[in-house]
């Protein structure tokens, strides 16, 4: 396990938390403020012990130059309403803008700093720039789970020159992802979906030998039945991934559970006349855009009387309603099972909002690229810098 910064003593110091706030924002107003939130018990926490709390977080992908609509100024009013108490903003993340606005913090006070990719030293892991955001502080705590995939200054390199601890919510995404894939109350399964299996392949090859069966669903299903030689209409396949999908059938056996059938339209819009077709049997046109009923009953089965699961991926385009009863199906089969359930990654999150289905499940991770990274086996740079509990 990763050390806590529970044990120290912070009253009146400079600790700088990584926190990733890259929320979705159209025109400074915030759709979803999932990623503050769960913030909260670091920041609370350290407000609570009397740190003077510095922030630090990257939002969208400005490519190391300043963008206005890219600020990180309607999350700190945010993150303030959240908090119950004034959060500072700093239009700079170093040099002296931030070192002043640093200077001013008094014991229990927040600060958020502007968008650190506003800098390209950020994303090139710039020895020098993270040494200017080290300088801010005394101890840097990264409680960015869902940007530890990134090599980047404000993950990776202030631990180069402050002692680095784990925060809370990423020591409550490294317990969930312990839980359910090291020490998991079985049968575990996993349920992967999405569209393609290029982008999968890692975590289908590192589920496999550890679950007792993974449900495929989504387009990246079609890549499958393509590769077995089964006719698929018109539906989205992935040819440069049939030898890759044959190679994981194979090392799955049986334990990989493709759909029977699937709900069908001639063109992926809302409005469309939808059939359900059995798998193998798409009819000329027609597409593959959500598991059938069949499917959905056979992933049921497989799910009831699991001790845990975990749900990687939406297995139809849930953004349209013709074509979500399946993914929200699942996610029922999910809720209702008893099991430990583990989401994470990008879309499933989501899916999860828009489906109604939210506060039903064990674990729902904050990342996306960062859960994929994981669950397919890879050591992530923003966690190998971190110390050790002892
Ligand atoms: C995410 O949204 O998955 C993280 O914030 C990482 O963002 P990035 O893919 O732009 O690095």
């Amino acid at each position: 396990m990763k050390a806590s910064y529970e044990g120290l003593d912070l009253a009146g110091r400079r600790v700088l938390v990584r926190e990733d706030l890259n929320v979705p924002l159209q025109d400074g107003v915030i759709g979803d403020d999932g990623r503050i939130r769960a913030a909260l018990p670091t920041l609370r926490d350290l407000v609570r012990r009397r740190a003077r709390v510095i922030v630090v977080s990257h939002l969208g992908r400005p490519r190391g130059r300043p963008q206005p609509g890219l600020s990180l100024r309607p999350v700190a009013t945010r993150l303030g309403e959240l908090m119950g108490r004034t959060v500072a903003f700093a239009e700079d993340c170093v040099g002296e803008t931030a070192a002043a606005a640093a200077g001013r913090l008094d014991e229990g006070e927040v600060l958020l700093l502007e968008n650190v990719r506003f800098h390209p030293g950020e994303e090139a892991n710039d020895r020098e720039f993270a040494r200017r955001l080290a300088s801010l502080a005394q101890v840097f705590v990264n409680d960015a789970f869902a940007a530890s995939h990134r090599a980047h200054a404000s993950v990776v390199g202030v631990a180069g020159f402050l002692p680095a601890y784990a925060g809370r919510l990423m020591l409550a995404e490294l317990e969930a992802l312990h839980r359910a894939l090291d020490a998991p109350r079985r049968p575990l399964v996993a349920v992967v979906g999405g569209a393609k299996v290029s982008t999968k392949a890692g975590v289908l090859r590192h589920l496999l030998p550890r679950v007792d069966a993974l449900l495929v669903g989504g387009a990246m299903a079609n890549t499958f039945f393509k590769a077995r030689g089964l006719e698929v209409g018109a539906s989205l396949v992935e040819d440069e991934a049939l030898e890759v999908a044959r190679q994981v059938e194979a090392e799955g056996g049986d334990r990989l559970v493709l759909p029977l059938d699937a709900v069908c339209a001639r063109r992926m819009r809302a409005g469309e006349e939808t059939r359900v077709q059995e798998v193998g049997g798409v009819e000329p046109g027609w597409m593959m855009l959500d598991v059938g009923p069949r499917t959905v009953a056979a992933f049921a089965r497989r799910l009831q009387g699991a001790g845990t699961v975990v749900w990687n991926g939406p297995v139809g385009v849930f953004e349209i309603p013709e074509f979500s009863a399946g993914t929200k199906a699942l996610g029922e089969a999910i809720a209702a099972s008893g099991a430990y359930s583990l989401l994470g990654g990008g879309d499933t999150a989501a899916a999860v909002r828009l489906l109604g289905l939210e506060g039903r499940f064990s674990h729902v991770s904050t990342g996306g690229g960062a859960t994929l990274e994981y669950l397919e086996g890879k050591e992530l740079p923003g966690l190998a810098v971190l110390r050790e509990a002892t």
